[in-house]
């Protein structure tokens, strides 16, 4: 970190990653330098009870952005969890509300591969990547790949029926886990150096395919389990069927529909690169999982 440290600030901290980002400064920063933004103070009692101060920002709500902003010299932007349209609308009333706030730096979560991705996805990121560049804030862009937790929720229902259903082929995923994309992003908010300008593919060190995945389950539940690939539209219609809104069905649908194209591929290694450890291997979130961690 530098001589001066800094106060760092976290967006949607009472989400998964967001959270982890905080536990994960912790470790290194002195609280009393965290600021973490919440969208009221009762979903932020449990960050302010970590001894860090608490702020109320909501990205609809501009007049909200710039005082909880204000001192602020690093900012993750965590990108919003809004799937039904309108989410490159909040990122910009984020960025403009840094901007005018001074802020220092936006380190801003991103997609991987976003700008060459055939993930349906990515539109809002490369928005948003072209705000922070129009912006003229210094920023860092954490492409973040896939979340091996979201692969992990179709494990109670695969072990139901013994069957795995995605549209994802043959596609690989080098998924890594929320805690390892936390820590990446905790590391670039505290790094000594200024990485502004950086745009960083984030990834896990290995992957595999939804068959691989079967395969996983199998191996460390005793119960078989195979992998069953079907078109887009079918699976999206299962997820709907199981009682998922039509926009996250969409999201997981496309992304297999992505990731068989190779979408959520990637073998740069510049997550473990960054946190300075490999990063969390399949077997190992599978077996939190199948204890219910
Ligand atoms: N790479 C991947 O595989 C992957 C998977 C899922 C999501 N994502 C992206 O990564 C982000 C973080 O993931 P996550 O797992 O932590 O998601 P999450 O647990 O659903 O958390 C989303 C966070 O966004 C906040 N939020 C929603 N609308 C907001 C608004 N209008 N203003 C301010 N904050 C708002 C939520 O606040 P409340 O607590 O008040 O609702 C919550 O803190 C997601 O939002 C999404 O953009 C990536």
């Amino acid at each position: 970190m530098p001589d001066q440290l800094p106060r760092l600030l976290v967006t949607a901290a009472t989400g998964q990653l967001g959270r982890l980002v905080v536990e994960s400064l912790l470790q290194t920063v002195p609280a009393s330098h965290i600021v973490a933004t919440a969208r009221s103070a009762a979903a932020g009692a449990a960050l302010a009870a970590l001894g860090i101060e608490v702020r109320i920002a909501d990205y609809d709500l501009p007049q909200t952005l710039q005082p909880a902003f204000t001192g602020i010299g690093r900012l993750l932007l965590i990108s919003s969890s809004k799937l039904d349209g309108g989410r490159a609308a909040q990122h910009r009333n984020a960025i403009n509300a840094a901007k005018s706030a001074d802020v220092g730096q936006i380190v801003y979560t991103s997609l991987l591969h976003a700008s060459t991705t055939p993930l349906g996805l990515a539109a809002d990121h490369v928005e948003t990547e072209a705000m922070l560049r129009d912006s003229g804030v210094p920023h860092v862009v954490l492409r973040n790949g896939w979340y091996t937790e979201n692969t992990l929720a179709s494990i109670p229902m695969a072990l139901q029926y013994n069957a795995l259903l995605g549209s994802a082929g043959d596609g690989r995923f080098s998924s890594a886990a929320r805690a390892d994309f936390a820590a990446a992003a905790a590391a670039v908010l505290t790094a000594p150096d200024d990485l502004s300008g950086r745009v960083y593919e984030l990834a896990g060190d290995t992957s595999f395919t939804l068959t691989e995945f079967a395969a996983e389950i199998t191996r460390q539940s005793g119960k078989a389990v195979i992998f069953k690939n079907l078109p887009k539209a079918d699976f999206k219609g299962v997820l709907l069927g199981a009682g998922l809104p039509e926009p996250l069905a969409e999201l997981l649908a496309g992304s297999d529909e992505g990731a068989a194209a190779g979408g959520l591929f990637d073998d740069s290694h510049q997550l473990s690169a960054l946190i300075g450890r490999p990063t969390t291997p399949l077997a190992v979130s599978v077996a939190k999982a199948l204890q219910g961690g």
